[in-house]
C-alpha cells in the first residue's frame, strides 16, 4: 500500500476514506481535520486561551498536542477522579506531558470538590458510577474555566465516542439530548463556558496511531468502572457496521448533524437559572451537582 500523497509505503490505511498514508502525512491529514473542525464550527481564535480537559488517555493529549503544534495558546485541566491507581497513574502522564512541553497543567480533585472521591460518591447514588461521574466532571470542568477567566474548553471526544453517544440517544429516544450532541456548543449563560470537541471527525484508532506516531505517553487502561458500560456495547455494534461497510460511523453521525439535529434545535425551550446553593447554572431550582455532593455528606456524616 502506497501513500496517496508521496507514494512512500503507507503507515495506516483509512478504508472509509479509500485513503492510506505514510507517517508525516498521516500526521498532516489529522492535524488538517482538526483545522477543518475548528473552522468550520468557529470553535476558537488564535487569540483565546483554550483550556484543554485532560484524562491522560490518548485522545486528549493527542488533542492538547495538535492545537499546541498549531500553534494555539492552552492550559491543561485534569480533573483527579479519585479512582485508586488509574487516577494516579493517568495524572502521571498528565503531568508529563505537560512538562515536558512546557505547558501549565491544572489540577483539580474530586474529593475536595465533593468531599469523597468517585468510588464513594458511587455509593452515595444510585445512578450508575459513570453517569455520577459524567455529571461531576461536566460540572467541575465548566467551574474551573469559569474560575480561571478561560473563554472555552475543548475536550478529546472522537468520532466513535460521538457515533456511540448518538446511537445511545436515539435507542431511547432522548429527544432533550439530541440538540445537545454538537461538536461546538455555544455558550447560553454567563456561567456556561463554550464547550468544543475538535477530534469529532476522527476515529479512535486515527488518534490512537497520532498519539503512537507523535510518541505521547498515555494510559492505556481503561477506567475500572468502564466495563460492562453500556456505551462501549454501542460502540462494539458501532464497529460491526463499520467493518462492513467502512464510512458507516462517520455517515451516522454527520448525517444526523447536517439533516436531523436542525429539527430538534430548540434554544428558547430551555429556561436556565443559577443553583440556589453554588450560583452555577441550572434548570431547576439547585443543580445536580449540589445534590449529589448532598448525598455524598449524608452518606458520610456519621
Ligand atoms: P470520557 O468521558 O472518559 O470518554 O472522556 C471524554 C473527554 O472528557 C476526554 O477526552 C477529556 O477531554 C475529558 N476528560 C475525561 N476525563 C477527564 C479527567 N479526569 N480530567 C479532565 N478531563 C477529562
Ligand atoms: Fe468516570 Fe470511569 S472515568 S467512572
Ligand atoms: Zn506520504
Ligand atoms: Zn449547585
Amino acid at each position: 500500500m502506497k501513500c496517496r500523497k508521496c507514494g512512500e509505503g503507507a503507515a495506516l490505511e483509512l478504508r472509509r476514506h479509500n485513503a492510506a498514508f505514510c507517517a508525516p502525512h498521516f500526521t498532516e491529514f489529522l492535524r488538517k481535520q482538526v483545522r477543518e473542525a475548528i473552522r468550520q464550527h468557529r470553535m476558537f481564535t488564535p487569540d483565546e486561551t483554550v483550556m484543554v480537559a485532560v484524562s491522560g488517555g490518548k485522545d486528549s493529549l493527542a488533542l492538547w498536542d495538535v492545537l499546541i503544534e498549531e500553534g494555539y495558546r492552552t492550559v491543561g485541566l485534569y480533573l483527579d477522579l479519585g479512582i485508586f491507581d488509574y487516577s494516579r497513574e493517568s495524572r502521571e502522564k498528565c503531568e508529563a506531558f505537560a512538562a515536558a512541553r512546557g505547558q501549565q497543567l491544572l489540577v483539580e480533585s474530586v474529593e475536595s470538590a465533593m468531599g469523597a472521591p468517585i468510588p464513594e460518591v458511587q455509593k452515595a447514588t444510585r445512578r450508575p458510577t459513570c453517569s455520577a461521574c459524567g455529571l461531576s466532571k461536566r460540572y467541575l470542568i465548566n467551574r474551573a474555566a469559569l474560575t480561571h477567566g478561560f473563554p472555552v474548553v475543548a475536550t478529546g471526544h472522537n468520532l466513535d465516542d460521538e457515533a456511540a453517544t448518538l446511537f445511545g440517544s436515539v435507542m431511547h429516544w432522548q429527544t432533550e439530548a439530541l440538540p445537545r450532541q454538537s461538536p461546538a456548543l455555544p455558550s447560553t449563560h454567563p456561567k456556561l463556558v463554550r464547550r468544543v470537541k475538535p477530534l469529532y471527525r476522527l476515529a479512535e484508532r486515527e488518534t490512537a496511531a497520532y498519539a503512537f506516531l507523535r510518541r505521547i505517553d498515555y494510559i492505556v487502561e481503561e477506567c475500572p468502572f468502564a466495563e460492562g458500560a453500556t456505551s462501549l456495547a454501542h460502540k462494539e455494534v458501532l464497529n460491526r457496521l463499520e467493518a462492513a461497510s467502512p464510512g458507516a460511523k462517520h455517515n451516522f453521525l454527520f448525517g444526523f448533524l447536517e439533516r436531523a439535529r436542525p429539527a430538534f434545535d430548540r434554544p428558547e425551550a430551555v429556561r436556565l437559572a443559577e443553583c440556589a446553593a453554588c450560583g452555577q447554572v441550572t434548570t431547576g431550582e439547585v443543580c445536580a451537582f449540589c445534590k449529589l455532593v448532598d448525598q455524598v455528606k449524608r452518606r458520610v456524616a456519621p
